[in-house]
């Protein structure tokens, strides 16, 4: 951080390992945004003030506005503006006269004040020096005497150079999640919203810019995220000096941005980071970042267990019997924790009915569920329990009871999805409610382990009193999460929503673990996840080996390539494996033992994700001097020769062991060559150099196969 002065103008510098940002502080307006990019020299700062540098062309005002960190709407500023509000239909414009920043320790806090419009804006804005992540949330007062309407709120206003740019970005749907999407930025603008009430499958609430020619691991490119499971919108405009803004922040439906006198408005944060060594140089900063915003039971992760979760295996058809020999070979298989999916509360007999009654459905459990969980518990493995509190069904006590109790649209009859209605959390009646009936199950079994889920998306989304509450519910909803942790710590939470519909930041400053989707066929399960990695770390990344044929797809793939893509994530079973052939069970088996042996480096440290000529796809996790290779091939091979991959993060000093860790029982790959023999037995040792710029041979591979090697620097 410093502050100074060439001229007249003041500018202040906050610098990461990388990356650098450099605002430009003229006295009482907006700070400018003069650079965002990679790490400059501490006294680098710009030659002159940006007025001095740029007189007024013909026909501009005769007041520049440039780009600030909080462009305002209506003041000479021709863009989209970061805030749109008005008071009854006037005061439309801001003006910002008073401007402070403060600076601590690396945390820049920037109020801005209006006092014609009454409106103060404070922008939190912190660059973590170890993930290179910038941090950025606004909060906005009403400081009028009557009320403020926010149409439009930017958490984050930033800023991108002026050259040709593409934006990668990622739709999708349930069973489709992370499908990715990219465009070149022109003149017009570029914008994404979601409206779905949760991060969605369709609309994931974050980007990347690769600037000129970057790729995967070269060229500068920019990420932003906002860490939020609901509305959102994002948008990168040029401006008029052919830089680019990028706006983000939570999408607010007509009403909810409504601040009575004195109010204040928070935004959700932004994460943004940009890095010259490509996408996964900005995957890996995202990576840390998140690492460390993460709350774990106990303060530190524990290795992430291996989970067998019911659904796929069993639906709705809970028998005791049947569900505890599945616990006894997923024992013996080495599976650390079991996971009951839907079906076991009262009513539960398809997706109809049920929801809102946590109680054991009394047919399939007379007992209630203690038998259950204290066989798992007898076998040594933890006891994880599914639940969907936001949700009801028409048909379910707690609807009959409190039939007032859903969102809804007042004058419209409710309209459910999945056959299910959302609880209006934003009641502190239901809320407590909630915290009563799972923190019950919590208090009563031995439950270490909750998966919770989301199946529809949030419309009619209106409170009692006719206002919307999509951005009410969603802090509700981890406020609830928040209650339960504080009073059940030791209980971790995953976050699930039809699959990956809520995928995000946000959720995971309460949750330890996102299911990535219900879409278990491997090649399209991969894809998903490496959108999913892109912003999120893999040990928080469900990724379960389910049967053959995929019951999303109807296609089957090999045992080796389910379980090869389902190990670069945080591994789980998810099919009948009582009904295995012999094979599958050994090549489940030692998948598990190799996971066990590798999740250290899989689960920390770096990822790069490639893919080679002829198909070829492969994922680094570690660090460069020590890393696990996972190479993956899905079609058949077109070419006479396997091809070499080339490993960019290998240091070229150093001479690195390299050893085939897993792979080599199958008929995965053909064997070929003396080189492959020894790479299985003792490993060879290779130069970094070779690796880094000619690369590692690979071995001919049939498809639908899966070979992990370790390289490790002497
Ligand atoms: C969602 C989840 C699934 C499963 C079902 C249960 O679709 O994504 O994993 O839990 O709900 O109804």
């Amino acid at each position: 951080m410093s502050g100074d002065k060439t001229g007249a103008a003041r500018f202040l510098a906050l610098h990461g390992r990388t990356t650098s940002l450099i605002l430009e502080t003229p006295v009482g307006k907006a700070p400018l945004w003069r650079y965002w990019g990679p790490r400059l020299p501490d006294d680098a700062s710009p030659p002159c003030g940006l007025r001095d540098e740029r007189p007024s062309p013909s026909f501009s005002l005769d007041r520049d506005l440039p780009l600030s960190v909080f462009p305002a709407f209506g003041g000479g500023w021709f863009y989209t503006a970061a805030l749109k509000a008005h008071r009854n239909g006037e005061a439309f414009a801001q003006a910002f006269t008073g401007s402070r920043v403060k600076t601590v320790e690396g945390r820049l806090t920037i109020t801005l004040e209006d006092p014609v419009s009454g409106v103060e804006v404070e922008i939190q804005m912190r660059l973590d020096g170890a993930s290179d992540v910038l941090t950025i949330s606004t909060a906005l007062t009403n400081r009028g005497a009557d009320a403020l309407d926010v149409i439009d709120l930017a958490a984050a206003a930033l800023v991108l150079p002026a050259a040709p740019a593409r934006v990668r970005y990622f739709t999708g749907r349930h069973n489709r999640e992370f499908d990715e999407r990219e465009e070149l930025l022109g003149a017009a603008a570029w914008r994404r919203e979601n409206r779905r009430g949760l991060a969605s499958h369709d609309a994931f609430p974050g980007a990347l810019v690769l600037m000129g020619g970057a790729g995967r691991d070269d060229g500068l490119v920019y990420g932003v995220q906002i860490a939020w499971s609901g509305n959102h919108f994002q948008s990168i405009e040029r401006i008029d000096d052919g830089r680019r803004l990028w706006l983000a922040g939570e999408g607010l439906a007509p009403g909810e941005g409504r601040l009575a006198p004195g109010e204040t408005m928070m935004t959700p944060d932004v994460l943004a980071t940009c890095s010259d060594k490509g996408a996964n140089g900005v995957a890996q900063n995202f990576h840390r970042a998140i690492r460390a915003r993460m709350e774990w039971p106990g303060g530190a992760m524990a290795p992430r267990p291996v989970h067998l979760n019911t659904w796929e295996a069993f639906y709705f058809n809970h028998r005791l019997d049947e569900l505890k020999s599945l616990a006894d070979e997923a024992a013996r298989l080495g599976v650390e924790r079991f996971v009951l999916d839907d079906g076991w509360f009262k009513g539960r007999d398809n997706d109809r009915s049920g929801l809102g009654d946590w109680t054991p459905d009394p047919v399939k459990y007379p007992q209630g569920l203690r038998p259950l969980a204290d066989h798992v518990i007898a076998l040594g493995m933890a006891f994880g329990l599914w639940v969907e509190p936001e949700m009801v069904n028409p048909d379910s006590d707690l609807f009959r009871a409190h039939p007032d109790w859903a969102l809804l649209i007042r004058g419209h009859p409710l309209l459910t999805g999945r056959n299910q209605l959302v609880l209006d959390l934003t009641r502190e009646d239901v809320s407590d409610h909630l915290f009563a009936a799972i923190g019950a199950l919590l208090a009563a079994l031995p439950i270490s382990y909750v998966k919770w889920d989301h199946n529809r998306d949030l419309a009619f989304a209106g409170d009692v009193e006719g206002r919307a509450a999509y951005g009410r519910q969603v802090r509700a909803a981890y406020a609830l999460m928040a209650r339960l942790r504080r009073a059940y710590p030791a209980v971790e939470i995953e976050a699930c929503a039809g699959g990956g519909g809520r995928s995000d930041a946000g959720v995971l400053q309460h949750a330890h673990r996102i299911w990535a989707s219900d879409c278990l066929d491997a090649p399209v399960r991969l894809s998903i996840q490496r959108g999913f990695l892109q912003f999120l770390p893999p040990e928080v990344m469900g990724s379960h080996i389910g049967a053959a044929p995929a019951h999303s797809t109807g296609r089957t793939h090999a045992m080796e390539l389910r379980a090869g893509v389902a190990a670069t994530g945080h591994l789980g079973l998810e099919l009948d494996i009582r009904s295995l052939d012999a094979n599958d069970r050994l090549t489940i088996g030692s998948w598990i033992e190799f996971y066990k042996r590798s999740r250290g480096l899989i689960h920390s440290g770096a990822i790069w994700i490639g893919d080679e000529i002829d198909g070829l796809l492969w994922q680094a996790h570690g660090a460069p001097e020590d890393f696990i290779l996972f190479v993956l091939r899905v079609d058949p091979t077109r070419e006479r020769f396997a091809p070499t991959i080339r490993l960019a993060m290998a240091d070229p000093v150093r001479r690195y062991r390299v050893r085939i860790e897993q792979g080599w029982q199958r008929r995965g790959w053909v064997m070929g060559g003396d080189f492959f023999n020894r790479l299985s037995d003792d490993g060879a040792e290779i130069s970094g150099a070779w690796l880094n710029r000619s690369g590692l041979p690979m071995p001919p591979m049939l498809a639908d196969s899966a070979v992990v090697f370790r390289l490790t620097a002497q």
